[in-house]
């Protein structure tokens, strides 16, 4: 395993071994990698003679300084993890390497970068778009991994792919969980014990509110959702919807032939929380 910082040398090894037959492997992520980063790992060893891990800390993805100020970086503890898989490049470029212009790169994602989390996280999926493209770009790999955790941001990356006529396959991955339900995600290390115990009741209410989808209207299982998150006392729900998985719009009956997915964001004190379920 071999950590490259710059984008030369990168495309150099890509494309040696491309010339001797390996299909390549693209699994992107900010790092402080947890059991969720690793299944696509895995999923891109199955798939592909060649991996490429890159941790990067998108700053321009972040819409809020505290957020990106606090967001864990584990790097040394990260490359000890990636050793014990097949990765064959670790990617770990610099703010300079990555936006070595002022200029910004924007997509039209319109209306899917509008609803749910582009509601309230106002230019994170432009900054995703951003630095997601240019590493596809970069990288041209056979295959690149997501996981369905972000599902909106995998919507978002398949949608900027379409728009750059790329046609290498984008996959999504099932959402790893801790055993108590929780979705793994970087931000759970930051995570006092209280608010620890407190953040499984997300996950809890996803489920309960599948099990009781023929018993309630879509309205009812919303203001279900909203009432077993907000009476705790340090939770607050920014968004419950349920949505048409494709078109990412609020589904209006039961009836609609779309697959429906819930998606939430829950604010647990300082920390944002977000989880989803198929309906179907
Ligand atoms: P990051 O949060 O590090 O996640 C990297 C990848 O791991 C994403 O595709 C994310 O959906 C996936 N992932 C995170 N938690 C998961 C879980 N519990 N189960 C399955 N997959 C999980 O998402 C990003 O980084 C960034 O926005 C990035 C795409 C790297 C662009 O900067």
């Amino acid at each position: 395993m071999k950590t490259i910082k710059h984008i030369k040398e990168l495309q150099e090894h890509l494309s040696f071994a491309r010339k001797t037959g390996k299909s390549i492997g693209l699994i992107p992520t900010m790092g402080a990698l947890h059991e969720g980063h690793l299944s696509l790992i895995k999923a891109a060893a199955r798939d592909n003679d060649f991996l490429v891990v890159t941790i990067f800390v998108n700053p321009t993805q972040f819409n809020n300084k505290e957020d990106l100020k606090r967001y864990p970086r584990n790097f040394d503890s990260d490359l000890t993890i990636l050793s014990d898989y097949p990765v064959d490049i670790v990617f770990t470029p610099s703010e300079a390497e990555m936006y070595p212009s002022e200029e910004k790169r924007q997509f039209d994602l319109s209306p899917i970068d509008t609803v749910m989390e582009g509601k309230f996280r106002s230019g994170h999926f432009a900054g995703v778009a951003e630095i997601v493209s240019k590493l596809f770009e970069i990288s041209t790999p056979d295959n690149a991994y997501f996981g369905l955790k972000d599902f909106q941001q995998l919507a978002i990356i398949r949608k900027m792919a379409k728009i750059l006529n790329m046609n290498f396959n984008i996959i999504g991955c099932p959402i790893i969980r801790e055993k108590n339900g929780l979705a793994m995600s970087s931000r759970n290390q930051l995570l006092t014990g209280e608010q620890q115990a407190a953040a499984p009741l997300i996950y809890k209410t996803l489920l309960k509110s599948k099990e009781l989808k023929n018993s309630l209207s879509l309205s009812e299982i919303s203001a279900f959702v909203k009432e077993q998150i907000d009476r705790h006392p340090l939770m607050q729900l920014e968004y419950f919807e349920i949505v048409d998985d494709v078109s990412l719009m609020p589904v209006t009956s039961w009836e609609s032939p779309a697959n429906k997915i819930g998606c939430i964001a829950v604010q647990l004190d300082e920390i944002r929380l977000i989880d989803n379920i198929y309906f179907d």
